[in-house]
């Protein structure tokens, strides 16, 4: 049993504080997946929580007990790298047992552990062999049998998938979850890929410059982004952002051209005048006959994505695309009407950035 907690956790290198005061309880069992993209602090926190970094201000507490103090090996987490360095001299079920022949445990004891752990992994026969001999997929599926055999309480993960090819990381991705489900370690796990970040979480924490902008499961997170930057970073495609003017009359956000999409009228209502940013996914997106669309533009290239075409369109200076299982025979610059389901709309305030609800209008307005 091991919760994390951490509190209020800063970091600097020098004068440049990186980890900006972060705040996050992960429940024992649970599966936290950090995302963000490249320089934002990800492996910096992980490393904080694992002892491989010193915490310049806050607390870290794994299973109750502050562990700022303690050395890595104190704290109980086994940690899986991209870069994982298997012993090239040993055999595979040398290399998964070697932390049980350094603690001394009796021979028996250890082939018995090594056989069981490689079987979960789906290792068994390939037990004789060295790493030279092996794939990229198994040398990482080793990897993790050399971690999940000293029984850790945490498993911290540092975007251990990046270095195999796109096919062998889903399967990897479905393996590590696999495995998390039947022993269920506390586990945190570092990605910038959204869609690892997705498939894999319990609850995603989506970090940016250092601090966290959202915490959530990932359907929560997809369909109910705090912000701009979290409603851009998760979801493939990527969203369509247009900028435009809330109306209540007319229950609309009220974009360039006469184009306008329709919002909830409590939403219009409570911020009648109010200059936003609307999110519209690809997917939340139709094609329809011209007069019945919101929106009207330009119809650029198509991508073929298998299951369904990305349409390219284009509306003042911007890109909007839409993702349709149906097949549109369009020509290059032919005007075509786009519509939006009413429930799918995301608005944002145009100053902050932030999700714009009913519910936060509210309560903004109580105290007034
Ligand atoms: N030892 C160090 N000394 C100085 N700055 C550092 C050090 N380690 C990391 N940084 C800086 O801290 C910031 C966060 O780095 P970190 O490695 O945590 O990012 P990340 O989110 O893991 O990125 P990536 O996805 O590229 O691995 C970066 O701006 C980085 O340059
Ligand atoms: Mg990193």
């Amino acid at each position: 049993m091991a919760d994390i907690q951490v509190h209020q956790v800063r970091k600097s290198y020098g004068k440049t504080e990186v980890v900006h005061g972060v705040d996050l309880a992960v429940a024992t069992g649970e599966f936290i997946v950090i995302l963000g993209p490249s320089g934002c602090g990800k492996s910096t926190l992980l490393r904080m929580i694992a002892g491989l970094e010193s915490v310049t201000a806050g607390e870290i507490s794994i299973a109750g007990r502050v562990v700022n103090d303690l050395e890595p090996h104190e704290r109980g987490c086994a940690m899986v790298f991209q870069n994982y360095a298997l012993y090239p001299h040993m055999t595979v079920a040398e290399n998964i047992g070697y932390a049980l022949k350094v603690a001394g445990l009796p021979k028996a004891d250890r082939l018995a552990k090594v056989a069981s752990v490689a079987a979960s992994v789906g290792l068994t026969e390939f037990l004789d062999r060295r790493p030279g001999q092996l794939s990229g997929g198994q040398r990482q599926r080793v990897a993790m049998a050399r971690a999940i055999i000293r029984e850790p309480a945490v498993f911290l993960f540092d975007e251990p998938l990046s270095n195999l090819d796109a096919k062998l990381r889903v399967q990897m991705r479905h393996e590590i979850r696999r495995i998390h489900n039947q022993i269920k370690a506390t586990s945190v796990f570092v990605t910038h890929d959204q869609a690892e970040g997705m498939t894999l979480a319990d609850r995603l924490v989506v970090m940016n410059k250092g601090v966290i902008e959202q915490i959530g499961t990932p359907e929560d997170i997809y369909h109910h982004p705090a912000s701009v930057y979290v409603a851009g970073f998760i979801g493939s495609p990527a969203m369509n952002f247009l900028s435009g003017q809330i109306s209540a009359q007319h229950h609309a956000v009220i974009l360039a051209n006469d184009a306008r999409i329709d919002i909830p009228a409590a939403l219009a209502a409570q911020h009648d005048g109010a200059l936003t940013q609307i999110g519209l996914r690809p997917e939340a997106l139709t094609l329809v006959p011209a007069g019945q669309g919101q929106i009207t533009a330009t119809f650029d290239f198509a991508e073929e994505t298998g299951p369904a075409k990305l349409y390219h369109f284009r509306f003042e200076d911007l890109t909007i695309s839409v993702l349709s299982p149906e097949k549109h025979d369009l020509q290059h610059g032919q005007p075509m009407a786009i519509k939006a389901q009413p429930d799918a709309v995301h608005l944002f305030t145009a100053e902050t950035g932030k999700r714009l609800t009913a519910h936060d209008v509210a309560r903004e307005r109580v105290p007034a």
